[in-house]
């Protein structure tokens, strides 16, 4: 049977082979899919030995997706523009393919879980880190009226504009500290890391007042969310539904079949 693995450090608590499983099962797919733990400077290596040993494909999570971009032979447009690969597929002649669905899964629960309308929103993306570079792509591919990137580090949110601008040439892209923003927004995704510290208090609360808010976390991590509901957000969502999202495309990019998504997501709400 074809052997498919997700690899990160830690990964003890993925949901990566539940989700698969589930995904096979519905699909009548005949795989395995496990979680294997990488040490911190053993990613190369880890993949060129399950490669020898048949692995199909990895689906590859913190902290080796920029890794495994340097790692893969050929990558999709998503992975080239945001340089992380979370998806691999080992093509005929054990070549590995590079894609990044991070993006996709995002925007799939934004537009068909949540309702939202992209194109003409105004979105303001809290941190210029790894999670966002994954997003940015994908969110101006939705042509919103404007994306506002704001970043502790500031030179850190410049740097990621200039990434993108160059890809970008119709919707308005800027940055900003985390102090000086207004509340002219219609979407906030935080990608920050700052809910893994257990409170969030990165913003004024009238930012998010009355406006949609989506955090790329889930479950408890996902601090920013309940912050955001006490704030009076409009809504305010955990990144759950792109974790399950960003899975189906990477299991379409394996197998060719797109799984259905919204039984898998109930299920998993349920217990997250
Ligand atoms: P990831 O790959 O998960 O995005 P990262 O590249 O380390 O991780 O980025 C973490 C993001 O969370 C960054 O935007 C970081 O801000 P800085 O660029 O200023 O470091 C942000 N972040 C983490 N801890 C923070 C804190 N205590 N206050 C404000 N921002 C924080």
């Amino acid at each position: 049977m074809d052997k498919y693995l997700v690899l990160g450090n830690p990964i003890g608590h993925s949901l990566s082979p539940s989700i698969h499983k589930m995904f096979a099962q519905q699909t009548n797919v005949q795989m395995i899919y496990d979680k294997q733990l990488v040490p911190l400077d053993e990613f190369n290596n880890c993949v060129d030995e399950f490669v020898e040993k048949g692995v199909k494909g990895f689906n590859v999570t913190l902290p080796f997706k920029g890794e495994a971009f340097a790692k893969t032979a050929s990558v999709d447009g998503n992975a080239a523009v945001s340089m992380a690969v979370n998806t691999i597929k080992v093509d005929e002649e054990s070549k590995l393919r590079g894609f990044n669905t991070d993006g996709i899964g995002l925007v799939r629960d934004l537009i068909d879980r949540l309702g939202l309308i992209l194109p003409n929103s105004r979105i303001l993306v809290l941190g210029a880190g790894g999670a966002a570079r994954g997003i940015i792509g994908s969110l101006l591919g939705n042509l919103p009226s404007r994306i506002v990137i704001a970043n502790r580090t500031v030179a850190k949110a410049e740097k990621l504009v200039s990434l993108f601008r160059d890809s970008n040439q119709r919707v308005p892209l800027g940055w900003t500290n985390l102090k000086s923003l207004n509340d002219d927004f219609d979407l906030i995704i935080n990608t920050t890391s700052v809910g893994l510290e257990g409170k969030f208090d990165l913003i004024d609360e009238q930012v998010v007042r009355n406006k949609i808010c989506y955090d790329l976390s889930y479950g408890v991590n996902a601090v920013f969310v309940s912050w955001a509901r006490n704030c009076g957000a409009s809504k305010a969502t955990d990144g759950l539904g792109m974790l399950v999202e960003q899975a189906a495309e990477s299991f379409f990019i394996w197998h060719g079949i797109r799984p259905k998504t919204q039984h898998v997501f109930d299920l998993l709400r349920s217990s997250h």
